[in-house]
């Protein structure tokens, strides 16, 4: 054997079992790195504080930034326990479009693409998914679609961790113009293309 690769494994030895010291005695350190740092964990005790609690609550009525969520109608479709009427986003073909993109990624997998409720989720379960093209759901003002979208109804879950307030707001548009679309008039369709239609 060649003096380097008995080296190598003399040191491997020691380094194993150096790691095997067992869980009461401290391992045996040859570079400590970061191990060891002055800092309090959550949980910890603390006996500068009264309390004693390591773990402090923020300063009352601090807000994280972005978070001031100082406004109902925005942030929750509701005043007053009224449901909004209309969406408060400027309404621009952007909008849609991006509500479009969202409404693909978050409600689609169950509502399905056109909101008909019979997604791949839908499709592959005994799960009743709710039909956005309903006379009923079309009725609903806009901040009751935003609120569901928000917090959920009955089975479904609420998606205000995953998708932004704006984002809602956008889905909302969408979800408009697909129950718009799913009911619309010959002459909404531009008088070039009316002839393409069977
Ligand atoms: C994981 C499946 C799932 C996803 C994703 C989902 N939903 Fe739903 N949704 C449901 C189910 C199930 C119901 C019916 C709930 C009930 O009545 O118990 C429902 C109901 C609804 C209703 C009420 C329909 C009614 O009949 O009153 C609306 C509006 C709605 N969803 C909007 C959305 C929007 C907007 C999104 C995307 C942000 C979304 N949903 C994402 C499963 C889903």
């Amino acid at each position: 054997m060649k003096s380097s690769s008995l080296g190598f494994g003399v040191l491997a030895t020691v380094l194993f079992l150096s790691a095997c010291s067992g869980p009461r005695q401290t391992p045996f350190e040859i570079i400590p790195d970061m191990d060891h740092q002055a800092k309090w964990k959550a949980q910890m005790e603390n006996p500068f504080f009264a309390d004693r609690r390591a773990s402090r609550k923020p300063v009352e009525g601090t807000v994280a930034q972005g978070k001031l969520f100082d406004d109902d109608a925005y942030h929750l479709g509701v005043v007053d326990g009224t449901y909004i009427g209309r969406n408060p986003e400027k309404l621009t073909k952007e909008l849609v479009v991006y509500g479009q993109r969202k409404f693909n990624t978050y409600c689609s997998p169950c509502h399905g693409q056109t909101g008909d409720g019979k997604g791949i989720v839908a499709q592959r379960s005994l799960w009743q998914v709710g039909n956005l093209q309903e006379p009923r759901v079309k009725d609903y003002p806009d901040g009751e679609i935003y609120s569901i979208a928000s917090d959920g109804r009955r089975q479904m879950n609420g998606y205000r961790n995953q998708v932004s307030d704006h984002d809602r707001w956008a889905i909302v548009s969408y979800v408009r113009a697909l129950q718009r679309a799913s009911a619309a008039p010959l002459t909404d369709v531009p008088t070039e293309l009316q002839g393409s239609l069977h």
